[in-house]
């Protein structure tokens, strides 16, 4: 365990609970995992028991997250789980624009720290925030080199519990995660198929980063 990410991301933690100008008045949950991890999910908000736990993920979304993580023959401690917005915002409702601008340097510090080889942005406003263009269900499953970090966007848990459809979405993807990660590691994409038609993913391309 390198130990310098260990303290930093304590640092940052203490520096978010003295900060008066975060929005939201419940308990921080900062995150937990493995800070020299390859792989970190991003979710939105926590959510009821992510507040009264101060952990996060740890509601029936995720128990699915976790179910799946530990279905890949990896331990949950191995990956690093966090937040866009680090508390729960009233009633479970969306986090608003402004709240997650509030929270966004604390984020770009934390991912700075643990540096991971892919980012999984879980749900629509994870994935907005990496790439303001992409839909969740056009764009789920698909990898991003957004140069500093790959981004590999993924259907919200608790969304994949809304319907069939939607969960075997989720699990497929869940599962490449492993290939995805090795191809990373060796750079071998060839073999992974454009999504796009040529102009359409040109263009997105221009404005998002290279798509895979
Ligand atoms: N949903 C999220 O987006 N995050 C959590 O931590 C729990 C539920």
């Amino acid at each position: 365990m390198d130990m310098d990410k260990v303290v930093e991301l304590k640092n940052l933690e203490a520096e978010m609970l003295k900060d008066k100008n975060l929005p939201l008045q419940t308990n921080l949950v900062f995150g937990e995992g493995n800070p020299n991890c390859e792989v970190l999910f991003i979710g939105e908000a926590p959510g009821f028991n992510e507040d009264k736990e101060k952990r996060p993920f740890v509601g029936r979304a995720g128990q699915l997250l976790r179910k799946c993580i530990r279905d890949l023959g990896w331990k949950e401690i191995d990956v690093y789980i966090t937040n866009i917005v680090k508390r729960r915002p009233p009633e479970n409702r969306d986090p608003t624009e402004e709240e997650i601008e509030k929270y966004k340097p604390y984020l770009k510090r934390q991912i700075e720290i643990i540096d991971p080889k892919i980012i999984v942005p879980l749900g629509r406003f994870s994935m907005n925030y990496f790439l303001p263009l992409a839909k969740i269900t056009r764009d789920q499953g698909k990898l991003f080199n957004l140069g500093e970090y790959f981004i590999l966007p993924m259907l919200h848990p608790a969304a994949a519990l809304r319907g069939t459809g939607a969960m075997n979405m989720f699990e497929e993807t869940f599962k490449e995660l492993p290939v995805t990660l090795q191809k990373i590691t060796t750079g071998g994409f060839e073999e992974t198929k454009p999504i796009e038609t040529t102009t359409k993913k040109q263009k997105f391309e221009d404005v998002q980063g290279k798509l895979f």
